[in-house]
C-alpha cells in the first residue's frame, strides 16, 4: 500500500479500506506507547494550524495535545481573529498559511470551504467537521468499536436521530470496513442521497450494508453498536424546539437498549443533551463507551497527523 503522506483528509470516501485500517492500526500502537510513556515524536519540529469557525472542546484539545505528544506544535486560530473573518479569501489564507505550517485543520460550515482550502493549500488539510462530514470522529468511532468488540467486519451498527455530518461519516466508515449500518431518522431528516449512494457502493465492495428507516425500534433490534448525536447541530440552533418534537421517538433510552444485543455498546460523539437524544441513565450506564470514544479522538488523530504530515 502506498503511504498517505501529503494527502488531504476531507472525507473517508477518499481513503481505501486498507488505508483506513492502517490509520487505525497506527492509532492503537500510538495509544499503547502513550500509555507506556514511550516517546513517539514522529512530528518533531512540525506545526499544525487549526482554524475554528464553530466552537469545540474535543477537537481542539485532542489535536492540540496530540501534536504536542508527537513533538510538534499546534496553533489555535479562531476565525473571528483571523483576517478570514474580515473577508480575506479562503484561497489566500490557504496559500499564506502553507508558508508557515506543515498541516491545516479546519472546522467550518459549508464543506465547500474545506474543499477550497485544500485546493489552494500546499500542505495537508484535515476536516475537523463541516455541515456535511466529521471524518475524524468516524476514525475514533471505528477505533473504539474495534477495541471494544475485537473486530469490525459484519457488526451491526444502529444510528438513531438526525442524518447529519456525524451520521454521514459513520456511514462511510462503516461501509468501507464491512459493517452493517442502519440509520433511523424521521422522514425529511434522512442522510443525504449522495452519501447514501456512496455508502451503498462501498458496502457492495466490503460486504457491509446500509438500511435507512423511520422505525427506531426495528433499527436497534439485535444491534452490536447503538449510536446517537444531537438533534440540532451547530448552526441549527433556531430549529432546536421544533426538532425536539420531531425527534422525540428516536431518543436512545433503556427501552431501545433492551432490544439490542445484550453486550451492545452505546456511543455518542458528544456533546450530549441528556433527556433529548439520549437518556441520562444510558449515557452514563455500563454499556456506554462515550469517554473512550472521546479519548480515541486523540489517538486516531495522532496516527492521521503522523501519516499525513510525517
Ligand atoms: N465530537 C466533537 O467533535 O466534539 P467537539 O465539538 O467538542 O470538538
Ligand atoms: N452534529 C454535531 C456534532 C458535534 C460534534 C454538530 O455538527 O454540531
Amino acid at each position: 500500500m502506498a503511504g498517505i503522506s501529503g494527502r488531504h483528509f476531507l472525507t473517508l470516501q477518499d481513503y481505501t479500506a486498507e488505508e483506513i485500517t492502517a490509520i487505525l492500526d497506527l492509532a492503537a500502537a500510538l495509544k499503547l506507547k502513550q500509555q507506556q510513556k514511550i516517546p513517539h515524536q514522529l512530528l518533531a519540529g512540525k506545526t499544525l494550524g487549526m482554524i475554528f469557525e464553530k466552537p469545540s472542546t474535543r477537537t481542539r484539545v485532542s489535536f492540540e495535545v496530540g501534536m504536542w505528544q508527537l513533538g510538534g506544535y499546534a496553533l489555535f486560530l479562531s476565525s473571528q481573529e483571523l483576517q478570514i473573518g474580515r473577508g480575506e479569501p479562503i484561497k489566500d489564507t490557504a496559500a499564506v498559511l502553507s508558508r508557515y505550517v506543515d498541516g491545516i485543520m479546519i472546522r467550518t460550515f459549508a464543506h465547500s470551504n474545506v474543499e477550497e482550502l485544500a485546493r489552494y493549500a500546499t500542505v495537508p488539510v484535515i476536516n475537523g467537521l463541516t455541515d456535511l462530514y466529521h471524518p475524524c470522529q468516524a476514525l475514533a468511532d471505528l477505533l473504539t468499536i474495534k477495541e471494544k468488540k475485537g473486530m469490525l467486519q459484519g457488526l451491526k451498527v444502529a444510528y438513531l436521530g438526525d442524518g447529519n455530518n456525524v451520521a454521514h461519516s459513520l456511514m462511510l466508515g462503516c461501509s468501507k470496513l464491512g459493517l452493517h449500518i442502519t440509520v433511523a431518522a424521521p422522514q425529511g431528516f434522512w442522510p443525504r442521497e449522495e452519501v447514501r449512494s456512496k455508502t451503498e457502493q462501498n458496502a457492495l465492495l466490503s460486504g457491509g450494508s446500509l438500511t435507512v428507516t423511520s422505525d427506531p425500534l426495528a433499527a436497534v433490534k439485535g444491534a452490536d453498536v447503538l449510536y446517537t448525536d444531537v438533534w440540532a447541530s451547530m448552526g441549527q440552533e433556531q430549529e432546536k424546539a421544533e426538532r425536539k418534537k420531531i425527534f422525540a421517538p428516536y431518543q436512545l433510552n433503556r427501552e431501545k437498549l433492551s432490544l439490542a444485543e445484550p453486550e451492545a455498546i452505546v456511543m455518542h460523539c458528544l456533546p450530549a443533551y441528556r433527556g433529548e437524544e439520549i437518556s441520562a441513565d444510558v449515557l452514563e450506564g455500563i454499556q456506554s463507551v462515550v469517554l473512550d470514544q472521546a479519548e480515541n479522538r486523540m489517538h486516531a488523530q495522532k496516527a492521521l497527523l503522523a501519516m499525513l504530515m510525517g
